[in-house]
This record gives C-alpha cells, structure tokens and sequence, in this order.
C-alpha cells in the first residue's frame, strides 16, 4: 500500500474534496487543510485522514501547522484552495471584477488566499518537500491565468492571481531543483463546482482523476510546466 503524504488546502469541499477522496482511495496518508471542515469532509475520517482547520490567510497559523510535522515528510504539496470572488459573493459575475469596477478590497481577498497563501505555504513545507524521494508542489492555477488563452478579457482579479501563481511555480521550479522538488501549475478544467457552476465542462470525478494522474507521473523534467487534467500542456 502507498503511503505517501499529501497536503491538501481547501479540502472541504469542491476539487479538494475531490482530490481528498482520490488520495484516501490510493491509500495515501491526506492533510486536509481547511478554515473549517464540513460534513463532506467529516465523513471520509479514518487513520489516513487528518484535518487541520485554520485560518489559511493568517501567515503565524500557517507556520504552527508547519511546525506541528515535527520533522515529517511530505510527498506532496497540492495548494487548491481559491476563490474568485470576495469572502461572502456567491458569484464573481463579470461586473464584479470587469474594467472600471476596481475595487482593491476585493482584489486583497482574491490575492490572498490564491496567492500568498501558495506562497507562504510552498516555502513553510519546503524542508519537509525535500524530505521525499519525490518531493511536489502543485498549485490550482488556471486557463484563465493564461495570456495566450485570454479572448474575452474581463475577470482582472482572478486572472491576475492565477498568471501570478503560474510565475511563481515557474520560479519554483529553478530554485527547488537542487533540492529534487518539482513544481508546476495546474489547470483542473472548467469543472462543476460551486465556482465552475453546474454548466461546466466535466464533473469532479473526471477533473480529479485526470490530475491525480498528471501528479502522479510527473518527473523532474516536467517541473516548471503550466499542465492540464488531461496533462497536454497549457499555454502560458
Ligand atoms: N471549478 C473550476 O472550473 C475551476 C477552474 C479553474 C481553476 N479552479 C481552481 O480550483 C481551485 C478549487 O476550486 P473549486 O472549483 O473547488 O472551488 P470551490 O468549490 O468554490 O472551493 C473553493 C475552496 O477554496 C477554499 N477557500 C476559498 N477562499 C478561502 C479563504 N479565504 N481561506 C481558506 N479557504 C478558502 C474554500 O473553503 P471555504 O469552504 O471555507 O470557502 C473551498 O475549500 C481554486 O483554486 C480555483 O481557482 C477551478
């Protein structure tokens, strides 16, 4: 049986919780980290599974939890938590982050959690990374994060974050090669999830599988690469 570990942020529900379920199924070792569980979450509890709620945006309660591994290893790093809207929209609708609706409080909101949080994060669970023969970090960018890809403009917020990610897991990848960590983004597909919506292109299912399997085949020399569920490589 596979025990390796993985930490998963925004496990309680959507993708990581998706990717949570996957991950308890393959008989890894899942850190759910989440700022609150959910019932979802709660019933997929066993030995495999532990859950650590705090606040994601607060850099001191990121470092305990880093320092609650104690010297642990970690396989593998997936920072999926994000949003698109500010805490409390349901929806980011377009108006909400189109041009000449600025608004820098929700930009903050937007940019913490999908940015600073990978971020501090990356660099808080570095050593225990390196400590695996095959140590990763993955983040949950997007398409929308890609330049080539942009025909509708709109969305400045949440395309600035994800662009942002996709810069800082290319930087990542330089730097973390001499300690055999691999690093890329991800795009997940446009799923249906509370942010993708029911209309979305594929179910949680198949974007999870589709990623755990990228995740699982990647090699040094796919490190710094924009990827996606199906593994073709993404535009940047
Ligand atoms: N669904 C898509 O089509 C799609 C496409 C491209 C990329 N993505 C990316 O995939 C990732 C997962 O998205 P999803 O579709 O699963 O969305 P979701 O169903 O809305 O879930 C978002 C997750 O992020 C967490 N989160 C959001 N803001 C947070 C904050 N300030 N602090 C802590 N946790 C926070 C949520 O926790 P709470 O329950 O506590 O809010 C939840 O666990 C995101 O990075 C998203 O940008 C999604």
């Amino acid at each position: 049986m596979n025990r390796e570990t993985v930490v998963i942020t925004g496990a309680n529900r959507g993708l990581g919780l998706g990717l949570t379920r996957a991950y308890l199924e393959d008989g890894w070792r899942v850190i759910a980290l989440n700022r609150s569980s959910s019932p979802e979450l709660e019933s997929l509890r066993n030995d495999s599974l532990e859950i650590h709620c705090c606040d994601l945006t607060d850099d001191s309660h990121l470092e305990r939890f880093a320092g609650s591994l104690n010297g642990q290893v970690i396989d593998l790093l997936i920072n999926n938590a994000g949003r698109m809207a500010k805490d409390g929209s349901v929806n980011a609708g377009e108006s909400v982050q189109g041009f000449g609706y600025f608004n820098r409080e929700l930009w903050r909101d937007v940019f913490d959690i999908n940015v600073f949080t990978a971020m501090s994060l990356s660099e808080l669970l570095a050593d225990a990374i390196a400590r695996s023969a095959r140590g990763r970090i993955v983040t949950i960018s997007s398409m929308l994060g890609s330049m080539a890809l942009n025909s509708s403009g709109g969305l400045y917020a949440y395309r600035a974050t994800k662009a942002g990610v996709n810069a800082i897991m290319k930087s990542m990848s330089i730097d973390l090669s001499g300690r055999g960590i691999i690093a890329i983004a991800q795009h997940p597909g446009w799923v249906q999830t509370d942010m993708g919506g029911q209309g979305a292109d594929i179910d949680i299912a198949t974007s999870v599988n589709g990623m755990k399997a990228v995740f699982d085949g990647l090699r040094p020399e796919d490190s710094g690469k924009f990827l996606s569920w199906d593994g073709s490589e993404m535009p940047w």
